[in-house]
């Protein structure tokens, strides 16, 4: 026997303030991460064509976004550098004046209080575009975690506030953690990238990023297929010493956020990565849908599926429109 007419779930629907009463989810400026592209060498914005609003910003301009963003209410960005010095390991990460370091320094001078994140990886800052040093057999793991301590510790020198390797190699939080600490960076966090899928959502990226890959990650980024292995990358990282953890990409794996949201008790974010951006933008120019409602759905669901934090490049237009 149905319960109706007995229950009637559209009574707590009939008005506005109801619906808002009864609203489960929220998400606010609060818990979003605005990431950028920084360029080194360039006087300029250069528009990224295949995410429509979003720039490479010239290094010189750097200190005034950041303090724009402040204004506008983002309490974080994570940074990632367009680099004209690429070499076969990526040498300028770990330079104490390389772009990694300059990015971090100019943003925490403009804004001390702003939570600069600084993306830690390689590929673009290596002439072959991969995330990491190369061997006779693809990406030598090992070898890149030796690179990617010294990348952290410029980084946490020059005041990054978060470590945030992306780099997809094995054991990379616990080297990252051992190299900080030995350099007495024991404050300095690590947002581990801990469930890393290799995702054709990046393409756009690839794009911001000036990246000189050819080929793809898929021998050390996760397959997007595999839901326990999910759960396990990112309580590998919990227990290497993560002071949080990410999915990415966010909308199509809302069903891993949850399963790791339940699995630890560490912060959980996500990341709507470039080709997310991308599909809501076009879709939008293209009359298809309403990008204010969509981009308010799209994050609300990555909060509910179990996400404490987003990184979205929605961040700025939410912060003026509010949306
Ligand atoms: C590189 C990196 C990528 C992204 C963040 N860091 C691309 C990749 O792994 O190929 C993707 C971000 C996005 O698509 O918005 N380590
Ligand atoms: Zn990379």
């Amino acid at each position: 026997m149905s319960q109706f007419p007995l229950v009637r779930p559209r009574r707590l629907r009939r008005s506005e303030n109801l619906r808002s009463l009864f609203q489960e989810t929220e998400f606010s400026l609060d818990d979003l991460v605005l990431p950028i592209f920084v360029e080194e060498e360039i006087d300029d914005f250069v528009p990224i064509t295949s995410m429509p609003g979003v720039m490479r910003i010239p290094e010189s301009k750097l200190a005034g976004e950041i303090e724009r963003y402040a204004r506008a209410g983002i309490k974080s960005v994570m940074t990632f550098g367009v680099s004209h010095k690429l070499d076969a390991d990526g040498s300028d990460t770990w330079q104490e004046n390389g772009l990694v370091s300059r990015m971090a320094r100019i943003a925490k001078d403009a804004v001390p209080e702003m939570i600069v994140m600084a993306d830690t990886c390689f590929c673009e800052y290596t002439s072959h575009g991969h995330c990491g040093v190369l061997c006779d057999h693809g990406v030598d793991n090992d070898a890149t975690l030796r690179n990617l301590g010294k990348q952290a510790v410029a980084a946490a020198r020059a005041g990054a506030d978060f470590i945030s390797p992306s780099a997809a190699m094995d054991g990379q939080v616990q080297a990252i953690r051992s190299a900080l600490d030995g350099a007495g960076f024991i404050d300095t966090s690590i947002m581990a990238y801990s469930t890393k899928f290799a995702s054709a959502l990046y393409g756009p990226f690839r794009e911001a990023g000036g990246s000189a890959l050819k080929g793809d990650r898929k021998a050390y980024q996760m397959n997007p297929m595999n839901r326990r292995e999910a759960v396990r990358e990112s309580l590998l990282d919990e227990q290497e010493g993560a002071d949080a953890i990410m999915v990415k990409p966010a909308g199509a794996y809302l069903d891993i956020i949850r399963d790791i949201r339940e699995a630890s008790r560490l912060p959980l974010t996500a990341y709507q990565v470039s080709g997310e951006y991308a599909m809501i933008k076009f879709g939008a120019q293209a009359g298809a849908i309403d990008e204010a409602r969509v981009v308010r759905e799209s994050l609300g669901a990555i909060k509910r599926a179990g996400a404490d934090l987003i990184f979205t490049y929605f961040a700025m237009d939410i912060a003026r429109d509010g949306i």
